[in-house]
Protein backbone atom coordinates (compact mmCIF):
# COMPACT_ATOMS: atom_id res chain seq x y z
CA UNK A 1 0.00 0.00 0.00
CA UNK A 2 1.44 3.37 -0.88
CA UNK A 3 1.82 5.87 2.26
CA UNK A 4 0.65 9.40 1.90
CA UNK A 5 4.40 10.34 1.48
CA UNK A 6 5.50 7.81 -1.22
CA UNK A 7 2.71 9.21 -3.03
CA UNK A 8 3.75 12.75 -2.96
CA UNK A 9 7.05 11.33 -3.63
CA UNK A 10 5.79 9.98 -7.23
CA UNK A 11 3.78 13.11 -7.74
CA UNK A 12 7.06 15.16 -7.29
CA UNK A 13 8.51 12.61 -10.00
CA UNK A 14 5.96 14.08 -12.93
CA UNK A 15 6.59 17.73 -11.89
CA UNK A 16 8.58 20.68 -13.23
CA UNK A 17 11.16 21.68 -9.88
CA UNK A 18 13.25 24.93 -9.73
CA UNK A 19 16.28 25.26 -7.66
CA UNK A 20 17.78 28.42 -7.26
CA UNK A 21 21.87 27.61 -7.01
CA UNK A 22 22.73 31.61 -6.05
CA UNK A 23 21.08 34.72 -6.16
CA UNK A 24 23.55 37.45 -6.67
CA UNK A 25 24.82 39.09 -9.96
CA UNK A 26 29.05 38.82 -10.52
CA UNK A 27 30.73 38.98 -7.30
CA UNK A 28 28.44 37.60 -5.20
CA UNK A 29 27.47 39.19 -1.58
CA UNK A 30 29.80 39.72 0.47
CA UNK A 31 31.86 40.85 -2.70
CA UNK A 32 35.58 40.21 -1.66
CA UNK A 33 36.56 43.46 -2.20
CA UNK A 34 33.93 45.51 -1.10
CA UNK A 35 33.61 47.81 1.87
CA UNK A 36 29.95 48.88 1.39
CA UNK A 37 27.19 48.56 3.57
CA UNK A 38 25.28 45.04 2.42
CA UNK A 39 28.99 43.14 1.97
CA UNK A 40 29.91 43.99 5.73
CA UNK A 41 26.49 43.12 7.20
CA UNK A 42 26.77 40.15 5.21
CA UNK A 43 30.23 39.27 6.33
CA UNK A 44 29.20 39.88 9.84
CA UNK A 45 26.44 37.27 9.53
CA UNK A 46 23.58 39.82 9.87
CA UNK A 47 20.53 37.79 9.19
CA UNK A 48 18.88 40.52 7.26
CA UNK A 49 21.31 40.78 4.67
CA UNK A 50 22.00 36.75 4.07
CA UNK A 51 25.44 35.71 1.95
CA UNK A 52 24.19 35.32 -1.75
CA UNK A 53 26.28 33.13 -4.63
CA UNK A 54 26.65 34.15 -7.95
CA UNK A 55 23.92 33.36 -10.47
CA UNK A 56 22.30 30.34 -11.41
CA UNK A 57 19.45 27.73 -11.09
CA UNK A 58 18.80 24.45 -11.76
CA UNK A 59 15.72 22.51 -12.84
CA UNK A 60 14.38 19.46 -13.29
CA UNK A 61 11.49 17.48 -14.80
CA UNK A 62 11.35 14.35 -12.01
CA UNK A 63 13.32 16.03 -9.17
CA UNK A 64 16.25 13.51 -9.80
CA UNK A 65 18.46 14.63 -13.00
CA UNK A 66 18.86 18.40 -13.07
CA UNK A 67 19.81 20.69 -15.91
CA UNK A 68 21.69 24.17 -14.82
CA UNK A 69 20.85 27.36 -16.60
CA UNK A 70 24.14 29.63 -16.83
CA UNK A 71 27.18 28.50 -14.49
CA UNK A 72 28.64 30.52 -12.07
CA UNK A 73 32.22 30.92 -11.00
CA UNK A 74 30.44 29.12 -7.22
CA UNK A 75 29.22 26.41 -8.90
CA UNK A 76 31.41 24.18 -7.09
CA UNK A 77 30.29 25.36 -3.48
CA UNK A 78 25.97 25.68 -4.71
CA UNK A 79 26.61 21.80 -6.26
CA UNK A 80 27.86 20.52 -2.70
CA UNK A 81 25.31 22.62 -1.29
CA UNK A 82 22.59 20.71 -3.22
CA UNK A 83 22.00 17.00 -2.49
CA UNK A 84 19.97 16.66 -6.30
CA UNK A 85 23.39 17.24 -7.90
CA UNK A 86 25.23 15.37 -5.84
CA UNK A 87 27.29 11.86 -7.12
CA UNK A 88 25.94 8.87 -6.90
CA UNK A 89 27.95 7.01 -3.38
CA UNK A 90 30.77 5.05 -5.34
CA UNK A 91 30.99 6.43 -8.86
CA UNK A 92 31.31 9.92 -10.56
CA UNK A 93 27.89 9.58 -11.90
CA UNK A 94 26.35 13.23 -11.48
CA UNK A 95 22.95 14.09 -12.43
CA UNK A 96 23.14 16.63 -14.22
CA UNK A 97 21.91 16.81 -17.96
CA UNK A 98 22.52 20.24 -19.83
CA UNK A 99 24.12 23.61 -18.82
CA UNK A 100 22.65 26.48 -21.11
CA UNK A 101 24.52 29.25 -20.82
CA UNK A 102 22.59 32.86 -21.77
CA UNK A 103 25.32 35.26 -22.18
CA UNK A 104 29.34 34.99 -22.25
CA UNK A 105 29.15 36.96 -18.96
CA UNK A 106 32.08 35.67 -16.63
CA UNK A 107 29.83 35.34 -13.95
CA UNK A 108 27.64 33.14 -16.26
CA UNK A 109 30.63 30.93 -17.67
CA UNK A 110 33.59 30.46 -15.49
CA UNK A 111 31.53 27.51 -13.93
CA UNK A 112 32.16 25.62 -16.98
CA UNK A 113 35.65 25.62 -15.97
CA UNK A 114 35.32 24.83 -12.50
CA UNK A 115 33.12 21.34 -14.00
CA UNK A 116 35.96 21.05 -16.30
CA UNK A 117 37.21 17.03 -14.71
CA UNK A 118 34.37 15.27 -16.64
CA UNK A 119 31.71 16.29 -19.56
CA UNK A 120 28.56 13.45 -18.92
CA UNK A 121 26.36 16.90 -19.74
CA UNK A 122 25.64 19.05 -22.27
CA UNK A 123 26.51 22.32 -22.84
CA UNK A 124 24.20 24.76 -24.73
CA UNK A 125 24.09 28.31 -25.94
CA UNK A 126 23.48 30.85 -28.84
CA UNK A 127 26.60 30.02 -31.42
CA UNK A 128 27.58 33.72 -31.10
CA UNK A 129 28.23 33.23 -27.50
CA UNK A 130 29.90 29.74 -27.57
CA UNK A 131 32.09 30.81 -30.71
CA UNK A 132 32.83 34.15 -28.66
CA UNK A 133 33.95 32.28 -25.91
CA UNK A 134 35.90 29.69 -27.53
CA UNK A 135 37.52 31.71 -29.73
CA UNK A 136 39.05 34.32 -27.36
CA UNK A 137 39.66 32.06 -24.37
CA UNK A 138 41.92 28.94 -24.98
CA UNK A 139 41.16 27.25 -21.90
CA UNK A 140 37.12 27.08 -22.32
CA UNK A 141 38.15 24.69 -25.29
CA UNK A 142 38.25 22.02 -23.17
CA UNK A 143 34.68 21.82 -23.18
CA UNK A 144 34.38 22.14 -26.78
CA UNK A 145 33.17 18.89 -27.78
CA UNK A 146 30.33 18.97 -25.49
CA UNK A 147 28.71 22.08 -26.54
CA UNK A 148 26.27 22.72 -28.70
CA UNK A 149 24.68 26.03 -30.63
CA UNK A 150 21.35 26.48 -30.71
CA UNK A 151 20.01 29.75 -32.78
CA UNK A 152 17.22 32.04 -31.18
CA UNK A 153 14.01 30.20 -31.06
CA UNK A 154 15.56 27.08 -31.81
CA UNK A 155 13.93 24.01 -29.70
CA UNK A 156 15.96 21.72 -27.70
CA UNK A 157 15.45 19.20 -24.65
CA UNK A 158 17.00 19.53 -21.09
CA UNK A 159 16.35 16.47 -20.04
CA UNK A 160 16.90 13.32 -21.76
CA UNK A 161 13.14 12.11 -20.97
CA UNK A 162 12.28 14.96 -23.28
CA UNK A 163 9.84 17.01 -21.15
CA UNK A 164 11.44 20.10 -20.70
CA UNK A 165 11.48 22.14 -24.05
CA UNK A 166 13.61 25.28 -24.38
CA UNK A 167 14.99 27.91 -26.63
CA UNK A 168 16.62 31.11 -26.51
CA UNK A 169 14.88 34.40 -27.26
CA UNK A 170 16.82 37.34 -27.93
CA UNK A 171 16.47 40.11 -25.70
CA UNK A 172 18.05 43.70 -25.43
CA UNK A 173 21.61 43.26 -23.65
CA UNK A 174 25.51 44.02 -24.33
CA UNK A 175 28.77 42.49 -25.35
CA UNK A 176 30.30 41.59 -21.87
CA UNK A 177 33.33 44.29 -21.14
CA UNK A 178 35.91 41.96 -21.50
CA UNK A 179 34.64 41.42 -25.25
CA UNK A 180 34.21 44.85 -26.26
CA UNK A 181 36.92 45.60 -27.98
CA UNK A 182 37.26 42.21 -29.70
CA UNK A 183 33.32 41.59 -30.60
CA UNK A 184 30.32 44.16 -32.00
CA UNK A 185 27.02 43.28 -30.30
CA UNK A 186 24.91 40.60 -32.20
CA UNK A 187 21.53 39.75 -31.49
CA UNK A 188 22.38 36.26 -30.30
CA UNK A 189 25.03 38.47 -27.82
CA UNK A 190 22.36 38.25 -24.77
CA UNK A 191 19.44 35.65 -25.26
CA UNK A 192 17.00 34.82 -22.28
CA UNK A 193 15.57 30.95 -21.93
CA UNK A 194 11.71 29.83 -21.93
CA UNK A 195 11.51 26.32 -20.73
CA UNK A 196 7.86 24.52 -21.30
CA UNK A 197 7.51 21.32 -19.34
CA UNK A 198 5.47 19.37 -22.12
CA UNK A 199 3.31 17.52 -19.82
CA UNK A 200 1.67 20.67 -18.42
CA UNK A 201 2.65 23.33 -20.82
CA UNK A 202 3.65 25.36 -17.90
CA UNK A 203 6.28 27.84 -18.76
CA UNK A 204 9.18 29.15 -17.10
CA UNK A 205 11.90 32.38 -18.77
CA UNK A 206 14.74 33.12 -17.33
CA UNK A 207 16.16 36.40 -18.02
CA UNK A 208 19.30 37.82 -15.73
CA UNK A 209 20.13 40.93 -17.99
CA UNK A 210 17.76 43.23 -19.56
CA UNK A 211 18.66 46.03 -20.62
CA UNK A 212 14.89 47.21 -21.32
CA UNK A 213 11.80 46.21 -21.36
CA UNK A 214 10.28 46.79 -24.82
CA UNK A 215 7.14 44.47 -26.55
CA UNK A 216 8.71 42.14 -27.35
CA UNK A 217 10.42 41.29 -23.73
CA UNK A 218 6.67 42.05 -22.35
CA UNK A 219 5.02 39.15 -24.90
CA UNK A 220 7.65 36.71 -23.86
CA UNK A 221 7.50 37.37 -19.57
CA UNK A 222 3.73 37.58 -19.84
CA UNK A 223 3.43 34.01 -21.65
CA UNK A 224 5.74 32.51 -18.67
CA UNK A 225 3.82 31.08 -15.12
CA UNK A 226 7.18 32.06 -13.57
CA UNK A 227 9.98 34.49 -14.63
CA UNK A 228 13.31 34.72 -13.28
CA UNK A 229 15.07 38.26 -14.05
CA UNK A 230 17.56 40.90 -13.47
CA UNK A 231 17.54 42.42 -10.25
CA UNK A 232 20.64 43.83 -10.26
CA UNK A 233 19.90 47.39 -9.63
CA UNK A 234 17.47 48.67 -7.54
CA UNK A 235 17.98 52.23 -9.12
CA UNK A 236 19.21 53.39 -12.37
CA UNK A 237 22.44 55.88 -10.64
CA UNK A 238 22.80 53.55 -7.82
CA UNK A 239 26.63 53.06 -8.54
CA UNK A 240 27.10 56.35 -9.63
CA UNK A 241 26.28 57.60 -6.23
CA UNK A 242 29.03 55.46 -4.62
CA UNK A 243 32.02 55.71 -7.57
CA UNK A 244 31.45 59.26 -9.65
CA UNK A 245 33.41 57.14 -12.50
CA UNK A 246 30.54 54.53 -12.80
CA UNK A 247 28.04 53.86 -15.47
CA UNK A 248 24.01 54.16 -15.26
CA UNK A 249 22.33 51.05 -14.91
CA UNK A 250 21.00 50.96 -18.69
CA UNK A 251 24.53 51.74 -19.97
CA UNK A 252 25.90 48.35 -17.99
CA UNK A 253 22.54 46.16 -19.37
CA UNK A 254 20.51 46.18 -16.65
CA UNK A 255 17.27 48.15 -16.41
CA UNK A 256 16.84 49.31 -12.56
CA UNK A 257 13.67 47.91 -10.62
CA UNK A 258 13.04 51.42 -10.25
CA UNK A 259 11.62 55.04 -12.15
CA UNK A 260 10.35 55.27 -15.26
CA UNK A 261 10.37 52.35 -17.57
CA UNK A 262 12.13 50.27 -14.33
CA UNK A 263 11.48 46.62 -14.36
CA UNK A 264 8.98 46.49 -11.09
CA UNK A 265 6.06 48.61 -12.51
CA UNK A 266 5.98 45.95 -15.43
CA UNK A 267 6.03 42.94 -13.48
CA UNK A 268 3.16 44.09 -11.50
CA UNK A 269 1.24 44.15 -14.91
CA UNK A 270 2.08 40.16 -14.84
CA UNK A 271 0.30 37.47 -14.17
CA UNK A 272 1.90 34.08 -12.06
CA UNK A 273 4.90 34.69 -10.50
CA UNK A 274 7.58 37.02 -11.01
CA UNK A 275 10.96 36.54 -8.80
CA UNK A 276 14.64 39.29 -9.19
CA UNK A 277 17.62 37.36 -9.64
CA UNK A 278 21.06 38.38 -10.40
CA UNK A 279 21.45 41.08 -7.25
CA UNK A 280 24.05 43.49 -7.46
CA UNK A 281 26.04 44.08 -4.25
CA UNK A 282 24.67 47.87 -3.69
CA UNK A 283 21.09 46.77 -4.12
CA UNK A 284 19.26 47.74 -1.26
CA UNK A 285 16.69 44.64 -1.97
CA UNK A 286 19.36 42.76 -0.27
CA UNK A 287 18.47 43.35 3.69
CA UNK A 288 15.07 41.77 3.64
CA UNK A 289 14.66 45.04 6.24
CA UNK A 290 14.80 47.42 4.22
CA UNK A 291 11.72 49.72 2.60
CA UNK A 292 13.18 48.34 -0.92
CA UNK A 293 12.38 44.78 -0.81
CA UNK A 294 9.00 46.49 0.92
CA UNK A 295 8.22 47.94 -1.93
CA UNK A 296 8.85 45.32 -4.49
CA UNK A 297 6.65 42.51 -1.92
CA UNK A 298 4.23 45.14 -1.90
CA UNK A 299 3.93 44.78 -5.84
CA UNK A 300 3.90 40.88 -5.43
CA UNK A 301 7.43 40.59 -7.09
CA UNK A 302 9.68 38.01 -5.34
CA UNK A 303 13.06 38.43 -4.53
CA UNK A 304 14.86 34.87 -4.97
CA UNK A 305 17.54 33.47 -2.66
CA UNK A 306 20.08 30.92 -2.33
CA UNK A 307 18.74 27.56 -1.95
CA UNK A 308 15.00 28.59 -2.71
CA UNK A 309 13.42 26.03 -4.31
CA UNK A 310 9.57 25.16 -6.00
CA UNK A 311 7.67 23.22 -8.32
CA UNK A 312 6.28 25.43 -11.40
C1 LIG B 1 27.62 41.74 -13.02
O1 LIG B 1 27.19 40.63 -12.78
O2 LIG B 1 28.37 42.33 -12.24
C2 LIG B 1 27.19 42.43 -14.27
O3 LIG B 1 26.35 41.59 -15.03
C3 LIG B 1 28.37 42.86 -15.03
C4 LIG B 1 28.03 43.61 -16.26
O4 LIG B 1 26.88 43.73 -16.63
O5 LIG B 1 28.98 44.05 -16.95
MN1 LIG C 1 26.32 39.46 -14.26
Amino acid sequence: MKTPNSNSKENSKSQFHVRVLGSAAGGGLPQWNCGGDNSIRARRGDLSVPARSQPSIAVSSDGERWSVINASPDIRDQFSKFPGLHPTAGTRDIPLETICITNPDLDHTIGLLILRESLPYKIVSTPWTRDAILKHNACFRLMKSAWTGAAINESFFLDSKKYLEAQFFAVAGKVPIYLQELEVNHPEATVSLRIRDNRTGKQLVYAPGLKEYNEETMNELQKADCRFVDGTFFTENELLTLRPDAVPARTMGHAPVTGPHGSLERLATLPGRSLYIHMNNTNPMLDSNSGATAEVHKAGIEIAFDGMEFLV
